[in-house]
């Protein structure tokens, strides 16, 4: 029996709720599918007392997102809070010099600083994922780095509208 894979989520908005609704609901499916449990150790949001929708009761909370990603408990660490510097990058480079896996959904810290990060996970021999930073719930980096790896594709045209998204989901 494998050990539980230790999640520490920094950011408890739109995608972090979310998180933690799928782990909760799910935990018994992923653990058969992946061959191994994942459970949330920590979390850290600004506000400690917001109600989010979710019970994250069982979670140690950090008011200190970077601390959170330094704990010996946590093997990955999750960042949802956005924004290209503060936090966000700190808690980034703060994990990966730690050892641990990252990932993030946060486009602005990937355009701006992804080079760099990228080359600090190689350096530290940690992944850094960031399959929800380009089209949301579209597997569209993965299937580029592994799926087409045999094509030399030079370009990628969409229309990506968060606009018709929303107006969709609430028809
Ligand atoms: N929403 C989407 O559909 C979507 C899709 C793909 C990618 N993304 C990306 O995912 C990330 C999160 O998006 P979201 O929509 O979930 O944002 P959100 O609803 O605004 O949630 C942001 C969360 O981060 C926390 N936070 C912000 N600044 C912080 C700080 N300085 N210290 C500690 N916590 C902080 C907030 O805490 P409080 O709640 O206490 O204020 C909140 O829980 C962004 O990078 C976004 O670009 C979003």
């Amino acid at each position: 029996m494998s050990t539980p894979l230790r999640l520490g989520i920094a950011g408890l908005g739109t995608v972090g709720t979310g998180l933690v609704r799928i782990v909760q609901t799910n935990a018994d499916l992923i653990e058969r599918r992946a061959g191994r449990r994942i459970e949330i150790v920590a979390v850290s949001a600004r506000s400690r007392t917001r109600n989010r929708g979710v019970d994250i009761s069982g979670y140690d909370w950090e008011d200190d997102p970077v601390a959170m990603a330094r704990r010996a408990d946590v093997d990955l660490v999750v960042e949802l809070m956005g924004g290209e510097n503060g936090p966000a990058k700190a808690l980034t480079e703060a994990a990966m010099q730690g050892g641990k896996d990252v990932v993030t959904a946060n486009k602005a810290l990937l355009a701006i600083h992804g080079q760099a990060l990228a080359e600090a996970a190689e350096a530290a021999g940690v992944a850094l994922r960031f399959e929800a930073a380009v089209a949301g719930g579209i597997p569209v980096v993965k299937a580029l780095a592994e799926g087409l790896a045999g094509n030399r594709i030079t370009r990628i045209k969409g229309v990506m509208n968060g606009t018709c998204n929303y107006i969709l989901t609430r028809m």
